[in-house]
């Protein structure tokens, strides 16, 4: 493609219409030009590609594909290889299809176990989430497709997710929630990235200049094109000044027509149009070109055994009293919970894969030829215990020697569009739990859940082997770790907090829809259950193995260096157990004394080490400058603290197995290390009890004073279907929609997932998104005309309704 001369061919029709999708999930094709359509499908752990019409919730129909483990599954895994492998299988099944462009992979930080949709999210830490998510990209776009990395950025609730404002400091910012996207851009190179619903700092991500052109672009190198998430765009010629190259989906015209006022008024320049232009003809051109033009066949038995091999490796053992698992031959075994013949495998929203085929732990069981009785213990539809199903699974468990019990959180606990209120499993899972326990000592917990959960029977089970949200073959991968045909390996890439209060963002998530204080700032995860000297009930990085495994000889080449050197660091790790097994090796950096506040350590390499039994391996860790920085805000740079760093190596990020102490001389020593004990002494203070960090503590490390909560007394584009709840009016379209999409839909109880997730999405839909999200069936003059009567301004309504249609 010749890209410059099409610039000069198109018109400035052309050109705005290149900017804006042409239908839910294409690119506008201008034929005159021979320029094509390129199609974007969802999602992050396997294909949701929907013929033409199509909607951004998972809600209609999409080609089978391969559902793999979501990313907090597949993030325990904490294996680059298997990452680069789901990245490879997932884009043969995207240029079997005639998909160009994958849109994943999800690397906002968890920074509440809350959000409805950590299932789609790595980690609570940065650097494991940039090194899996750099990975999976590089996988994917080395068959010729491209990704679209998201949400960018600070999108860490489901709840006003469109309208919300993240005020983080900038330290927080570019320490935990952008440092991802920077090693995942500046390694894996997308071809695309995703701006996010919501405001960052007072400016929405898709208008946010400073996001877009000044970090992402200047600093880091971004080469790529910038897609807004579907529905997103609030001002269109303030995106296309910002840098956001294309919106999607279609407007159906009502950013064609916004766009060309603005470059007639010269509010929007077409040279700053022209620069959008070409990077969605970069994009096309690359996505048309070589490989990505090919459609050729895809094996998808072969992506079915790699997402059963994934969903292995990333389950964790979190308990295994006395050696109970692996389960031993001849043993009576009662299955029980309907899990393992419905299984939890996905969570809900855009990254809902129609799967190929779906694997349970009760076929796989009898395929296997194992012996077993299985009692549902639960039903699915219903939060409450129910006697009869816990009699007969009692009942079972009563004559069995171990009782496996597969329990988890169901669908309408994690979904995107809402957020979880609690950490709790639903009643009935732990009552099933509870009893079976009291008739017999030796139960084994098969979870599955996307994020944290509380375990209040903890110390009445035997083992509890958590298998997170494992994809379409997660029941196959359940029966081989239960039976040792594959040794747990996984570690879990989150805290698990005792309970939601200990959360530092417990007060301050999804609190406010206006705006959302990150007031813990950089202390997110481990980071301030590790400051706040706080129990956890698993801590990060923690996992079991039907093995075990020692550590020696730490040595680092050296014990004083320069900050522009590098550090070698070598371990052995040694199997001592009896089986073959994989141990994750983390690397944790801590600084010894510092006037800054910083969290006491933090992840800064691993390594999965696959070892026979008495084996023993080196291995070794290549540290930067950047494991020893943190974002100096005077300077607007990262700056290394000159002074001692331990080094510490660990089977989690509290069993640290070996330590050891270097000096690094900063380059540049003179440069002040902000200290903020004068004016936000809690950052300092976190490990003393009933230790909040209070708004003036926020504000000096902030570094500004907090937005006051705007009064709001019209309403406008961006008011949502719920503002207008307060007009008469209002509630007759809500009453209107509420029967039209349960029509539509065909839900039966306000307890069905996809009712809960569409219509919290419709109530908190700025208006102006309605035309775009509704794939155009009401128009803007609708919106603007329903606006104007709920402002009062009846005339002002009807000329919408009747004059402008
Ligand atoms: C989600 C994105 C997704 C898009 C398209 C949005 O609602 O936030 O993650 O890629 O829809 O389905």
């Amino acid at each position: 493609m010749d890209i410059n001369r099409l610039l000069q061919n198109l018109t400035r029709e052309e050109k705005i219409a290149l900017v804006s999708g042409s239908d839910q999930w294409h690119t506008a094709p201008i034929p005159r030009l021979g320029i094509p359509a390129i199609m974007m499908s969802d999602g992050p752990h396997g294909l949701r590609k929907q013929e033409m019409t199509g909607d951004n919730m998972g809600l209609g129909d999409s080609v089978p594909a391969t559902c793999f483990p979501t990313a907090a599954t597949s993030a325990n895994s904490w294996d680059v290889e298997l990452l680069s492998a789901m990245g490879r299988a997932i884009a043969a099944e995207a240029r079997h299809t005639g998909v160009s462009v994958v849109l994943g992979p999800g690397v906002n930080i968890k920074r509440s176990p809350l959000c409805g949709r950590n299932f789609e999210y790595f980690s609570e830490d940065p650097y494991l989430t940039g090194e899996l998510a750099a990975a999976w990209i590089k996988g994917l776009q080395s068959q010729g497709v491209g990704a679209c990395i998201k949400h960018f950025a600070a999108n860490n609730q489901e709840k006003w997710r469109m309208l919300n404002d993240s005020l983080v400091d900038e330290r927080a910012l570019r320490e935990i929630y952008l440092a991802a996207f920077e090693k995942a851009v500046k390694e894996a190179e997308p071809w695309t990235i995703m701006g996010a619903y919501n405001k960052v700092n007072g400016t929405y991500a898709c208008e946010n200049k400073t996001l877009l052109e000044g970090i992402l672009r200047s600093e880091w190198g971004f080469q790529g094109a910038v897609i807004s998430d579907w529905g997103a765009v609030n001002d269109p010629a303030l995106s296309v000044k910002a840098g956001l190259d294309l919106e999607m989906p279609a407007s159906h015209g009502v950013s064609a027509a916004k766009l060309r006022a603005d470059l007639s008024t010269g509010r929007l320049t077409e040279a700053a149009l022209n620069k959008c232009v070409r990077r969605v003809l970069e994009l096309v051109s690359r996505s048309t070109a070589g490989a990505a033009a090919e459609q050729p066949a895809c094996d998808y038995e072969a992506n079915h055994a790699l997402a059963r091999r994934i969903a292995a490796e990333s389950a964790v053992l979190l308990k295994n009293k006395d050696g109970i698992l692996p389960l031993k031959e001849g043993q009576k075994i009662a299955v029980l919970g309907e899990f393992a013949r419905q299984p939890r495998y996905q969570g809900a929203g855009s990254s809902l894969v129609n799967p190929t085929k779906l694997e349970t732990v009760v076929e796989e069981l009898e395929k296997a030829q194992v012996e077993f009785s299985f009692a549902p213990g639960y039903a699915l539809d219903s939060g409450e215990p129910q006697e009869e199903l816990l009699a007969e699974a009692c009942s079972l468990a009563q004559k069995a020697d171990v009782a496996v019990v597969f329990v988890g959180l169901t669908p309408q606990y994690e979904s995107e569009g809402y957020d979880r209120s609690h950490l709790n499993l639903p009643h009935n899972h732990n009552a099933l739990i509870q009893r079976v326990a009291e008739v017999n000592p030796n139960v084994v917990v098969v979870l599955s859940a996307g994020a944290p959960v509380v375990m209040p029977w903890l110390d009445q089970v035997a083992a509890v082997l958590h298998t997170y949200l494992p994809g379409q073959a997660g029941g196959g991968a359940a029966v081989d770790l239960l039976f040792g045909r594959a040794n747990p390996s996984g570690k879990l890439a989150e805290t698990y907090p005792l309970r939601l209060e200990d959360s530092p963002t417990s007060e301050f998530f999804a609190y406010n829809r206006q705006q959302t204080e990150y007031r813990e700032s950089i202390f997110v995860g481990y980071r301030y259950y590790d400051a706040a000297e706080k129990e956890v009930l698993f801590p990060f990085g923690y996992g079991l193995s039907y093995t075990q495994f020692t550590y020696d000889h730490l040595q680092l080449s050296s014990t004083r260096f320069l900050d522009t050197e590098r550090l070698v660091v070598r371990c052995r790790v040694k199997n001592t157990g009896e089986r073959s097994g994989a141990e994750i090796v983390q690397l944790y950096v801590a600084k010894l004394g510092s006037p800054l506040f910083r969290a006491p350590q933090e992840l800064k390499g691993f390594a999965k080490v696959r070892l026979e039994p008495g084996e023993e391996q080196e291995v070794e860790f290549t540290l930067d400058r950047r494991s020893f920085a943190y974002y100096n805000v005077q300077l607007g740079d990262w700056h290394v603290e000159e002074g001692s760093y331990e080094i510490r190596i660990g089977a989690s990020s509290r069993d640290i197995r070996l330590a050891e102490t270097v000096y690094v001389e900063s380059t540049q020593p003179a440069v002040p290390v902000p200290d903020y004990r004068a004016e936000a002494p809690s950052y300092y203070q976190l490990q003393e009890p009933d230790t909040r960090i209070s708004q003036e503590d926020f504000a000096a490390v902030y570094g500004k004073p907090i937005p006051e909560l705007q009064p709001v007394d019209r309403f406008d584009e961006n008011s949502t279907l719920e503002d207008l709840q307060s007009t008469r009016l209002g509630r007759m379209v809500l009453k209107f929609t509420k029967d039209a999409l349960r029509k539509e839909l065909g839900v039966v109880g306000e307890a069905d997932p996809k009712w809960l997730m569409t219509w919290r999405i419709m109530l908190e839909m700025p208006l102006r998104s309605v035309v775009a999200l509704s794939g155009g069936r009401f128009s803007i003059q609708l919106v603007r005309g329903l606006i104007a009567w709920a402002n009062g301004e009846r005339g002002r309504a009807l000329s919408w309704w009747l004059l402008k249609r």
